[in-house]
């Protein structure tokens, strides 16, 4: 700031431009995150809270849980048994967050990204776009699925009909395809509530998410309460943005957007766009009135090699049909347009393979 020196005849007005100025200091050094109540969601809050705070020293990052209509536990957390079709339109993890950053109760919002719906989904953003992805974290953490079992130690050694976790449609169609013969077992609620279930024999098998299960310290090489095995994205491709932590903040509000941009992780905003764009345009051109099983993945270039390679699928829910598309980009050409290409491009490729008729059956139309 270089405003001039006020002459002495001035100083009232001077002297209250100062309170002004301090005023707008002690406003601009606070930040409020809000999360979602669960402990993953709080640990993932904890970590963007140290990452923002070091990167601006004298900011004051404060924690505020929203409660979320995602995370029941308790009654509601007890497992059933799924029945064909599945219901799954329009679940919205995010509603009472996506209220609270819009009210601006809160100014961001820490996100696992797989859990921000498709963007024709994002309720909030209807009408016109209120709440933007701010900065993806990096870097990102293992975006496998693992298997947890007490006994097996991958999906072909579980015993025939055997049971397994998990409440996702594309894990469904994926092991059914690879495994018809098991039996899925919709299992909702928090990883512990999880982790119970199979604590008392109700499972074989329960299958999360690698990055969920590391960030809360489950995963730990030393931990020998179970067989944890990561299971390779060619039998089971993880849900678009997997592992990575999104940071929401209001569209207009550019004194946040700006401290975001700083903690952006480039990689992970190439790999978010590629498989956001895909389940997006997945999403936006499909005939169909749910979410059908939808995967994608885009993997930087291996070291000394140039392309990073992005791999979609679609599915019938029962795995009795399994599309795939496969893209890469060379990293000299890669940026944020090239990204959002590719994963359109590969939505459009995949929905041409599926013609209109693909899921009748499963959705009405
Ligand atoms: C192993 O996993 C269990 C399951 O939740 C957890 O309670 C325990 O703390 C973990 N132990 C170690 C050593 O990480
Ligand atoms: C992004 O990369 C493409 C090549 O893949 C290039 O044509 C385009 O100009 C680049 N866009 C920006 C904004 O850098």
């Amino acid at each position: 700031m270089n405003a001039p020196l006020q002459p002495a005849s001035n100083m009232k007005c001077s002297s209250s431009l100062v309170i002004l100025f301090v005023l707008h200091c002690c406003t601009s050094l606070s930040l409020r995150i809000g999360t979602r109540s669960s402990k993953l969601a709080q640990t993932q809050a904890r970590q963007f809270q140290e990452i923002i705070e070091r990167r601006h020293k004298g900011i004051k990052a404060t924690i505020i849980p929203i409660d979320a209509s995602g995370d029941k536990t308790g009654a509601a957390a007890k497992t059933s048994t799924q029945q064909l079709p599945l219901a799954i339109q329009g679940v919205d993890f995010t509603g009472a967050l996506d209220e609270a950053l819009a009210d601006g109760i809160v100014d961001v919002v820490v996100h696992s990204l797989k859990d921000i719906p498709p963007a024709n989904r994002w309720r909030i953003n209807a009408d016109e776009p209120r709440i933007k992805i701010g900065a993806y974290l990096g870097p990102r953490e293992n975006p496998l699925d693992v298997l947890l079992s007490r006994e097996y130690k991958s999906i072909e050694s579980l015993p025939v009909g055997g049971k397994v976790g998990s409440a996702s449609l594309r894990r469904q169609a994926q092991l059914l395809a690879c495994r018809p013969d098991l039996e899925i077992i919709n299992i909702r609620g928090n990883v512990d509530a999880r982790l119970a279930a199979l604590d008392r024999g109700e499972l074989d098998g329960l299958i999360l998410a690698c990055a969920g299960l590391k960030r809360l310290g489950i995963l730990s090489d030393d931990n020998t309460s179970y067989k944890c095995n990561p299971i390779q994205a060619d039998v089971l491709l993880p849900c678009a943005g997997q592992g990575i932590i999104a940071v929401t903040c209001r569209e207009n509000d550019a004194r946040t957007i700006s401290l975001l941009r700083e903690v952006d992780h480039h990689d992970n905003r190439i790999a978010a766009t590629t498989e956001r764009s895909f389940l997006d345009s997945v999403d936006h051109l499909s005939p169909w009135s749910g979410r059908p099983p939808v995967a994608g993945l885009m993997t930087p270039p291996a070291s000394g090699e140039e392309l990073w390679h992005f791999r979609g699928l679609l599915a019938t829910p029962d795995g009795t049909e399994v599309l795939t598309v496969k893209k890469s980009l060379n990293n000299n050409n890669c940026n944020e347009t090239a990204a959002l290409n590719l994963g359109r491009n590969a939505a459009a490729d995949l929905l041409t393979q599926a013609c209109g008729d693909f899921l009748d059956g499963y959705y009405k139309l």
